[in-house]
């Protein structure tokens, strides 16, 4: 029997927050109009004080079980896609497995920059078409405007905060995920990066004083990769998926810049309303983008049961790919009692975890009491 890896759920969560391009002309030396004709960013979430990679990734994730016929304990595997995780460790994907009650879930952050929520969905749907999973979490989550140094005026215009997460489930129903082109160049590592915090610069004066722990850019030189691969990948995908472009009913690209976006629709020869775009509204959100975009698109009333679906991303790394899908209707309508019940589970799961770390704090005490008796 084959299987496949259907997306059943899908969710976002942004900040209240927006940053306006005329907010901007009164932070650094640039004008709206500037900003508007050379990226087509209009405005950006940006996550106030209580926010965070996680919580941004959480309420995705919640909002996207909330319309499948999952349970939290059902989860097995969760999935962050993050270029700005809360932590370098613990994973940010553990923090949102612990919220989210999903109990039995195996939890990781995957590190693909702005292509990462692309790289997620192959290898989740990779394991359930396999056997090895009957479904996971994938989410793509962002919070860039902590890691953007705002006196530059050439990356602090570009990007956002904000969240998107798919719910995959195994199914014998043809469809779902088709097939996938993932790529790296580490010879282009220095065109896009984030230098210090990690083990080759860790945090000193230095690297404070040079703000190398803000995102560090050649934007011509990703320009000129971004638009030649994300032409390139989206016809090997297709290719692979046994597809032609004429097949293909929309292209949702990472949000980048628009004229990233429509220099690759022009060498696809494919027409802008085969192309989703909605960057003005949000920016560039790395590895959320693409997730975001799908949910506008559901929102807009663009994507149907049945429709393929190319999303193409690239970033840092440098990374690039490509995903074909087939759209599949989606059970949406959660009966209350269902509701109910899964109160009750996050409820549990939540007191679960305060009574695991008490238990630990005690262990603890106890242990430090028994040795110093020894
Ligand atoms: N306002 C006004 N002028 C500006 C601004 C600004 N915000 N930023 C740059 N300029 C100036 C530059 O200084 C330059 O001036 P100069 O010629 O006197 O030196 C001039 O505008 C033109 O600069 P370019 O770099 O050629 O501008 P370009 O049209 O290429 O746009 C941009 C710059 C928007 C950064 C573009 O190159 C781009 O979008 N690149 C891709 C970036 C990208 O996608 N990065 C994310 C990858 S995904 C990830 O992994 C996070």
């Amino acid at each position: 029997m084959t299987r496949y890896a259907h997306v059943t759920g899908w969710g976002m969560a942004v900040p209240q927050k927006i940053l306006t391009n005329q907010q901007l002309e009164e932070m650094v030396d640039t004008t709206a109009e500037w900003i508007a004709s050379r990226t087509g960013i209009q405005e950006r979430r940006i996550a106030s004080d209580h926010e965070s990679t996680f919580t941004l990734a959480l309420g995705a994730a919640q909002n996207a079980l909330k319309t499948t016929t999952l349970d939290p304990n059902d989860i097995q595997l969760i999935i962050v896609a993050s270029a700005s995780p809360d932590h370098i460790f613990p994973a940010t994907a553990c923090l949102v497995q612990d919220s989210l009650g999903a109990i039995n879930a195996g939890a990781f952050d995957l590190s693909a920059a702005c292509t990462g929520f692309i790289f997620g969905l192959n290898m989740a749907a990779q394991a359930i078409r396999s056997g090895s999973l009957d479904n996971a979490i994938v989410i793509g989550a962002e919070t860039l405007s902590r890691i953007v140094n705002w006196e530059d005026r050439n990356t602090c215009i570009l990007f956002g905060d904000g969240a998107g997460a798919f719910v995959l489930q195994a199914s014998e129903t043809p469809g779902g995920i088709l097939s996938c082109v993932m790529r790296s160049d580490g010879s282009g590592a220095d065109l896009l990066s984030l230098p210090a915090g990690g083990s080759r610069y860790p945090a000193s004066q230095k690297t404070l004083d040079q703000k190398l722990h803000t995102i560090h850019m050649n934007g011509r030189e990703v320009f000129r990769f971004a638009t030649r691969e994300m032409a390139s990948a989206t016809r090997e995908a297709t290719n692979i998926a046994g597809l032609s472009l004429d097949d293909i009913e929309l292209i949702i690209p990472h949000q980048a810049n628009s004229r990233i976006i429509e220099a690759a629709a022009r060498g696809l020869r494919v027409p802008m309303d085969r192309i989703m775009m909605n960057i003005a509204k949000y920016g560039n959100t790395s590895s959320a983008s693409i997730p975001l975009a799908v949910c506008d698109a559901i929102d807009q009333d663009r994507i149907h049961p049945g429709d393929h679906l190319v999303l193409v991303g690239f970033g840092a790394g440098l990374t690039w790919g490509a995903l074909v899908m087939q759209w599949v209707e989606a059970e949406r309508e959660i009966a209350p009692t269902r509701r109910l019940r899964r109160m009750v589970i996050v409820l549990f799961a939540r007191l679960r975890s305060l009574v695991l770390r008490l238990l630990r704090r005690l262990e603890g005490l106890i242990w430090g009491a028994s040795s110093k008796r020894n």
